[in-house]
């Protein structure tokens, strides 16, 4: 898990690479480390730092180093501590060839024991030291040959930018289940793991796909498979811009990120709705149109706030479409030998499009020959390119660890889906039209929920900072959401909370209620309303503290809740759009409250990339 950048062209600029990995450094932030070759001297430099690319940027202050071709790193790391000796690039024997990878060598135990035993003196505990050994050991002056024949060796998830001294006017990569790109700037290339990193020299892009190697010269650049054939490949254009992946004027990206979300909504909404007919237009699912009016049933893959998500829309399309409909955590799924159904969609869910468990999901899916569609936010990720079709949210970059706007712009998409697969199954034309007028107001009333709930949350936060646990409950479509409350708030603010059903409450969580354990029940007015009512009295007979989240107008829930917090009313399956508003501030305040970086929670990365 990490960021990569490389560059090969007419400037000197090691900047260049260092302004690169600051937008890659969500990927991963424990340690960095550059590497550039220097012409005059004939010499590749390094330097490393551990902590966060700031660190590192510091450090090279203090050298001259410029040149080219060079690499620059961010680690997350995976296979050893977090020192410098363990950051990459690696480099081999002689200092001749340097690495920098992303993902995993799953079996650098058995090449390690066979380089060691062949007089290759390692320096790191890592995976990724094994590399540029092998390829040191194949390396007869030509960068690429040896690459080849070093992969051709190992096992396991990579994304490769490799130079060498003794081949000076190369960078070359290689990609295997990890995400890699080529930037075409003018007399230069940028690579990069993506393309946030390279936007401010070039919206032109290439992403390579698993399997290939790329050479690139100042001046030229192929693309080849591990069979040596060329591969010709369109570059595609990055319709976002440097702005968009700035904070655009909040002190955090997951301040930005939660108060875009009615524009990000209305990006994912933006003429799919056919408000007229109650229809929706889904161009990313035509191609399977017919394939998908002959599926019986829905299953969901996806990790994290992505699962939570698609277990809200197991509740949509299971009520709207009568498909059975279930949701699997990505990494559990392989090991449960999956019966793959032909009469089922498989669906994937992912904000970056490179969740490993999620891909290895979806492979295994794909292997078995099952249709495998995806919601995907990043536009040319592995998930996006891996899937038969899907829809793309266009929520723009997330750059905050924790996943706000994506978690509501999946939700959005899941009930656009809902509405098109229901209108497939005899869904009538009023029904299709009532949801569809339902979900076109989205923005204005999360607009509204952001307005009136931001200020009520950071006072909420500020009661509470002192408590140690929170319990987060709901019924039936909120009860995803009570889960990603509760997963907010652990991410950002380190504070141990649990999400529960809240008719689960009784069958054992209830023992752990007293004055100070405070329970955040989410209860609008819908099906459930009078059932999660009787759970909060349990709650509130044993002492325990009661936040309401509960719908405008309903004045009664004053009498039995300590604090209440209104969210406007909506159909009972868009709730939780609505409703994850507040939970999402209060998890942001809190983490504030404590002082933590919120952006980059500790242990965590936004994209993981390791199973
Ligand atoms: O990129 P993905 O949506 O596939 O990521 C899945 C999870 O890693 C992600 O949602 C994670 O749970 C978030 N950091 C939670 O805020």
């Amino acid at each position: 898990m990490c960021g990569i950048v490389g560059y090969i062209g007419k400037q000197k600029d090691i900047r260049i690479g260092m302004e690169a990995l600051k937008r890659l450094e969500y990927r991963g932030y424990d340690s960095a480390g550059m590497a550039v070759y220097n012409k005059e001297r004939k010499e590749i430099d390094s330097i490393k730092a551990v902590g966060k690319v700031a660190s590192l940027e510091e450090k090279l202050r203090s050298t001259n180093f410029e040149g080219s071709p060079f690499l620059f790193y961010t680690r997350w790391a995976t296979h050893g501590q977090v020192t410098e000796e363990n950051c990459h690039p690696h480099a081999d024997c002689t200092g001749n060839i340097w690495v920098a990878h992303n993902g995993i060598i799953e079996n650098y135990q058995q090449l390690k024991q066979e380089l060691l035993g062949e007089g290759h003196v390692f320096l790191s505990e890592t995976d990724t030291e094994v590399l540029p050994h092998l390829i040191e050991k194949f390396f007869t002056g030509n960068l690429e040959d040896a690459t080849r024949k070093a992969l051709s060796l190992v096992h396991g998830a990579y994304a490769l930018a490799i130079i060498a001294r003794d081949d000076s006017e190369k960078l070359v990569l290689a990609k295997y289940s990890a995400p890699l790109l080529i930037g075409l700037g003018d007399g230069e290339y940028l690579a990069a793991s993506d393309p946030s990193a390279v936007i401010t020299h070039t919206n032109k892009v290439i992403y390579l796909e698993d399997g290939e190697l790329a050479i690139l010269t100042p001046k030229t650049f192929s693309i080849q498979n591990y069979q040596q054939e060329l591969v010709e490949r369109d570059a595609e254009e990055i319709e976002w811009s440097l702005e968009d992946a700035k904070k655009g004027g909040y002190p955090h990206f997951m301040q930005k990120e939660i108060m875009e979300q009615p524009e990000s909504i209305i990006n994912s909404l933006r003429g799919r709705l056919l408000l007229d007919t109650g229809d929706v237009r889904l161009g990313g699912l035509e191609q399977v149109q017919e394939k998908l009016k002959n599926i019986e049933q829905v299953e969901i893959l996806a990790c994290g706030t992505a699962y939570l998500s698609g277990s809200v829309g197991t509740y949509m399309l299971q009520e709207y479409t009568g498909m059975p409909t279930k949701a699997d955590i990505a990494s559990e799924f392989r090991y449960k030998k999956p019966i793959i159904d032909k009469k089922t969609a498989y669906l994937f869910i992912s904000q970056s499009g490179e969740t490993a468990d999620t891909l290895a999901a979806l492979k295994e899916v794909k292997k078995k020959g099952g249709l495998a569609l995806g919601i995907v936010n990043t536009v040319g990720s592995s998930i996006a390119r891996e899937t038969e079709a899907g829809v793309y949210n266009h929520a723009g970059p997330e750059i905050g660890v924790a996943s706000t706007k994506a978690f509501t712009s999946q939700l959005t998409v899941l009930a656009l889906l809902t509405l098109f697969l229901g209108r497939q199954r005899g869904m009538s034309f009023t029904m299709g039209q009532r949801i569809a007028k339902e979900i076109a107001n989205l923005p204005v009333l999360v607009k509204e929920t952001l307005e009136t709930t931001n200020a009520i949350m950071e006072k909420i936060a500020i009661k509470y900072q002192g408590a140690r646990d929170f319990l987060f409950i709901a019924r039936k479509y909120n009860y995803p959401v009570a889960l990603e409350g509760a997963l907010k708030l652990k991410e950002i603010s380190y504070i141990h909370a649990e999400g529960y059903g809240a008719g689960e409450m009784k069958h054992g969580p209830l023992a752990m209620i007293d004055e100070n354990f405070p329970t955040i029940a989410l209860c609008p007015s819908d099906s459930v309303y009078e059932k999660m009512i009787s759970n909060i009295q349990e709650i509130k007979a044993r002492k325990g503290p009661v936040i309401a989240i509960a719908t405008q107008g309903n004045e009664d829930i004053k009498t039995i809740a300590d604090d209440v917090i209104y969210i406007p009313k909506t159909l009972e399956m868009l709730t939780p759009i609505l409703s994850v508003i507040p939970l999402q501030l209060f998890a942001y305040y809190m983490g504030i409250l404590k002082g933590y970086d919120v952006d980059k929670p500790r242990n965590l990365a936004k994209s993981v990339t390791v199973e």
